[in-house]
């Protein structure tokens, strides 16, 4: 029978069994995946385990602070920031095709990998042999989307699976490969993951590189780091965090549409909101949020940020839409 605690204790068997008294890297997002991926993983083999968090320059307002002020106040374990903007935002320049974008993140992924596993073989000693093992939290519909499962198609490359290079150099371990989210959370609590952690909404490793529709450059994500600051904070403020499975944020960076403000014309961006109601994220419909809530998201990205002149409201489930536009 599936228990949390079956599951722990096979898993925690597994991995041990599969590093022995090797090192081990972990690629932490923040996210529910990784974080209960690592938590695992400290179960299994304690101080064996280094996490390292990319900054990878595609985050949300805000979240790298609040990932390194989490961990180090709750996990327990030791984590090392890295800040990787330049590298990424270099690969993804004058990309604008949605597999081309996430294989060059997933790629810039992995290098940074290779140089954490550099700086930690030069403060601990030893090769790439002995330090090869890298954690990933990768769930069961991220193999199923990236063409994995069994006569699936190849619906988009997530970072973790079909997105990796060729030559990787790492060896993967994968613990909740078999997994939902919804078992992902309760292991986590399990474990002792700290609920604002295990409760969190998902977001997407290549983060907001998947949500600026067109080129990703530094001036196009500051303005949907900004939207999409002020839509997460009305949708808590109006108490919908739990409801609400995840609430995407888009930019159309190629479009512009006419608009009015003052007595002047505008000719900015539109901002689309994709909130969702899901069980599992492989299926999902659009979330019915009250029209109060969305004229105020609406009224204060279109006054306070300055690119954007429209927002408007996803209304397709999935499928035949998926959750993510890219
Ligand atoms: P889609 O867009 O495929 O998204 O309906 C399903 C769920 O997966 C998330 N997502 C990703 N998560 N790496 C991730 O870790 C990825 O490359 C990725 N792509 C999509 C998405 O946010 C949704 O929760």
């Amino acid at each position: 029978t599936w228990t949390t605690g079956n599951v722990i204790e096979e898993q925690v068997e597994r991995i041990r069994e599969q590093v022995g008294d090797a090192q081990v890297i972990c690629a932490l997002s923040g996210g529910v995946d990784s974080s209960v991926a690592a938590a695992l993983v400290h179960e299994a083999v304690g101080d064996q385990l280094t996490c390292f968090f990319i900054d990878h320059g595609l985050l949300r307002q805000g979240e790298r602070e609040q990932v390194e002020q989490d961990y180090a106040e709750t996990m327990g374990i030791r984590v090392v920031t890295i800040d990787e903007s330049d590298r990424f935002l270099g690969a993804l320049e004058g990309l604008t095709d949605p597999e081309l974008k996430r294989k060059a993140i997933g790629r810039e992924f992995i290098r940074s990998f290779e140089d954490a596993q550099r700086t930690l073989i030069a403060e601990l000693g030893g090769s790439g042999e002995d330090i090869k093992f890298l954690v990933q939290g990768t769930l069961y519909p991220d193999v199923v989307e990236s063409g994995g499962g069994e006569g699936a198609a190849n619906i988009k490359s997530h970072h973790n699976v079909g997105g990796l290079p060729e030559d990787l150099k790492f060896d993967l371990v994968e613990p909740l490969r078999t997994l939902f989210k919804d078992e992902v959370r309760a292991i986590g609590r399990q474990l002792g993951v700290p609920e604002k952690i295990v409760a969190r909404q998902p977001f997407p490793g290549p983060g907001l590189g998947i949500r600026v529709i067109g080129e990703v450059t530094r001036e196009n994500l500051e303005v949907l780091r900004a939207a999409d600051a002020i839509a997460r904070a009305e949708l808590t403020r109006a108490g919908l965090d739990e409801e609400v499975w995840q609430m995407p944020v888009v930019l159309l960076s190629q479009v512009r549409s006419v608009g009015v403000q003052g007595d002047g014309r505008t000719y900015g961006h539109p901002i689309v909101l994709r909130p969702v109601s899901s069980e599992d994220a492989m299926t999902a419909d659009w979330s019915r949020l009250p029209y109060d809530l969305l004229a105020r998201i609406s009224n204060r990205i279109t006054n306070e940020v300055q690119e954007v002149n429209r927002v408007v409201l996803d209304v397709t489930s999935k499928p035949p839409g998926t959750i993510e536009w890219e």
